[in-house]
């Protein structure tokens, strides 16, 4: 099962990686957690570069999918391959909401690309974390130094919210809303409702 994890800057995501790896193991699965941009050597390259570095949004979108094509070769493919249950924190869905949505590139260029890396592959189920992107920065004022993203207006945040919830909309079998405004445990409890009704 391969299962990936979206939302704005600061919507939650990372918070739950640890209960979702306790909840499968709890149930005898075997877990493997990863993460997008990252996930392999040559991707953690990346993601400094890509989440640092001033660049062009095609450059952007081009970096995104070639960490994309090594994770899936060296992570993805394998860990599914072996039984395992792979939980990435972002895949695909971010490259649509932030390339496209924040930065304005077409649908369609992100489709081939989607298409050429992995077009045999998509997650099960994505857990999209939905959260205000003001109250997301609020969350994250106190807790770390802003990456590229992060520092952009927040017209940008909502307009990478706008297209992660048209995503919901296009794919409402696979990927799962999930109101990040409340409480720790209240998300908890929409996730194990999500994670259950998969069983
Ligand atoms: N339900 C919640 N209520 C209050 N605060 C929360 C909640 N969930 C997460 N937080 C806090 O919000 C901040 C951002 O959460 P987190 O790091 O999980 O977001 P993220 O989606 O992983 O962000 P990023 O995309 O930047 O990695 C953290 O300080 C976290 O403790
Ligand atoms: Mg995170």
């Amino acid at each position: 099962m391969f299962i990936t994890l979206e939302g704005v800057d600061g919507a939650g995501k990372s918070s739950h990686l640890g209960w979702l790896e306790t909840w499968f193991k709890a149930r005898g699965r075997r877990v493997r957690m990863t993460r997008e941009p990252g996930g392999t050597p040559v991707g953690e390259k990346l993601r400094e570069l890509v989440l640092h570095e001033a660049m062009h949004a095609e450059t952007e979108a081009l970096i995104m999918f070639a960490a994309r094509r090594e994770h899936i070769e060296q992570v993805i493919r394998p860990a599914l391959a072996d039984g395992e249950v792979v939980i990435s924190d972002r895949f695909t869905d971010a490259s649509f909401a932030y390339q496209c949505g924040g930065r304005g590139l077409p649908e369609a260029r992100l489709a081939e690309l989607e298409n050429w890396v992995h077009a045999d592959l998509q997650p099960d189920i994505t857990l999209l974390f939905d959260l205000a992107p003001e109250i997301a920065a609020l969350r994250m004022a106190t807790t770390r130094a802003p990456d590229r993203f992060e520092r952009e207006k927040s017209d940008f945040h909502n307009r990478v919210r706008a297209a992660y919830l048209r995503r919901a909309e296009q794919f409402p079998g696979r990927i799962r809303v999930i109101d990040g405004s409340c409480e720790l445990d209240q998300v908890r409890r929409q996730l194990a409702t999500v994670l259950e009704s998969l069983a």
